[in-house]
């Protein structure tokens, strides 16, 4: 199995260029942020804090979390229901990235991510896949931007979802959920010491994807 792993922090640009590499490629593409984020949602429906691991810990037995393929876009879903639009929400992503810094909560995912690795080519991509969840992949990327212009990509889709946000809150956003996700004692956002660092600000999603692949092909595939 051919991996490739991108990690880099939120709205790089990880998810628009993986999906990408992997349909040029033909392989499966893992957007592991969703698995967190349906987490997320769980907690917060349930009402448990991340202040609180032991309720975190437990309330993770009840909770099933799989991945579907539909026309090669990923589907999430949590006990049987389809979560995928309902993770898109800034509350869920403020959830997602406190309930990712405990360890039990990444333990539950990281068989999961494993598995889909083992039985497919995968374009993953996370904070921690070069690291922690595929060590051996043959392909890894730092990718990577200014904040203010992963803010502004992602103002552009919450505003195209008609979703009411300044764009001074999502870079607020974008700030705080870096420092939560490059300070937290687990599995922090660091670059894997054999990764590709790629910083895409001012790229096009074409050149993006090319400088990809051309880093695929350079191993031989
Ligand atoms: O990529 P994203 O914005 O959908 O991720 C949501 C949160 O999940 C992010 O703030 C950190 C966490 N996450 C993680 O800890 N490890 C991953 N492999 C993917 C996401």
């Amino acid at each position: 199995m051919f991996a490739i792993a991108i990690d880099g922090p939120a709205g790089a640009g990880k998810s628009t260029i993986a999906k990408d590499v992997s349909k040029r490629l033909g392989y499966i593409y893992v957007d592991t942020g969703a698995l967190y984020r349906a987490v997320g949602l769980h907690m917060l429906r349930r009402g448990i804090t991340a202040a609180e691991p032991e309720r975190v810990e437990a309330e993770l037995k009840n909770i099933d979390v799989t991945i579907h393929f539909q026309d090669g876009n990923q589907l999430v879903l949590l006990n049987e229901e389809d979560v995928s639009g309902l993770i898109r929400t800034p509350e869920v992503s403020m959830a997602a990235s406190t309930f990712s810094a405990l360890p039990s909560v990444r333990e539950f995912l990281f068989d999961l991510q494993q598995e889909l690795a083992a039985h497919n080519n995968v374009v993953m991509d996370g904070r921690d896949i070069g690291t922690v969840v595929l060590p051996k992949a043959q392909v890894k990327i730092f990718l990577t931007a200014s904040p203010e212009e992963r803010a502004r990509r992602r103002f552009k889709d919450l505003e195209e979802a008609g979703k009411a946000i300044s764009y001074e809150e999502v870079l607020k956003d974008v700030k705080e959920r870096d420092y939560n996700d490059s300070h937290r004692a687990v599995s922090p956002l660091l670059p894997a010491a054999d990764a590709v660092h790629f910083d895409n600000t001012g790229y096009t999603l074409e050149q993006s994807v090319e400088k990809i692949l051309a880093l695929v092909r350079a191993k031989d595939v």
